[in-house]
């Protein structure tokens, strides 16, 4: 791997304290810095955005939809750990796409590494397929393999967070590395 800096914004579409997404996020977040990325967490929970509604904007966009599209806007990366609801992905988090991806789109041309926990056996499987889709209208990249599905979250985790499987470790840490190695590649076609 070449030794420039890219820049990831890590999210994880939960907003619940013990969220296993996030303890997920913490790990995928790690294996990132191990790459010599710069890893930047975004909250949804702190950054408290309303619920969309297009009328809303009509004044200027709320200040909390300013500093979520400023911040995908710097990135190069995205790493996003979801959940499932319902077979697809929670609200909190299209919430957050739709905002930022209102009138401008600030994610057109980034990569992004997407994995999720859930609590059943499909670990996430459909909610991903849903986000390929809603990320790919949006013209962001992701690589195809390997897709990381943390499956019976509640047994998932050790009591430090990281993965009673090792395999997931693994698998997290290829994702990253053909995820940073496709934004590399982007990065120099840009400057050829
Ligand atoms: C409204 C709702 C719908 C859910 N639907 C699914 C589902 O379709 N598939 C699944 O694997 N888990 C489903 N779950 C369980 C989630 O996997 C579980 O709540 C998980 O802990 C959420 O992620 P988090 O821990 O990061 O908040 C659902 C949970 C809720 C609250």
């Amino acid at each position: 791997m070449k030794n420039k800096t890219l820049n990831i914004l890590a999210i994880a579409g939960s907003m619940r304290s013990e969220s296993y997404n996030r303890k997920a996020l913490q790990t995928a977040k790690h294996i990132a810095t191990e790459f010599n990325a710069n890893v930047t967490e975004l909250d949804l929970k702190t950054l408290d955005l309303p619920l969309y509604n297009e009328d809303l904007r009509a004044h200027g966009f709320p200040e909390s939809v300013v500093e979520l599209k400023n911040a995908v806007a710097s990135a190069d990366v995205l790493l996003i750990a979801t959940p499932e609801y319902n077979h697809s992905i929670p609200g909190v988090l299209k919430n957050a796409i739709d905002w930022a991806s209102d009138e401008t789109n600030p994610f057109e041309g980034k990569t992004a590494a997407i994995f999720g926990a859930s609590k059943t056996m499909v670990g996430t499987l459909r909610s991903q397929l849903h986000l390929r889709q809603v990320l790919g209208a949006l013209s962001v990249e992701l690589v195809p393999q390997p897709q990381v599905f943390i499956r019976s979250a509640r047994t998932a985790f050790q009591p430090d967070g990281s993965f009673v499987d090792p395999n997931i470790n693994q698998q997290l840490s290829q994702l990253i590395e053909a995820t940073l190695a496709l934004a590399y590649r982007k990065q120099e076609s840009r400057t050829e």
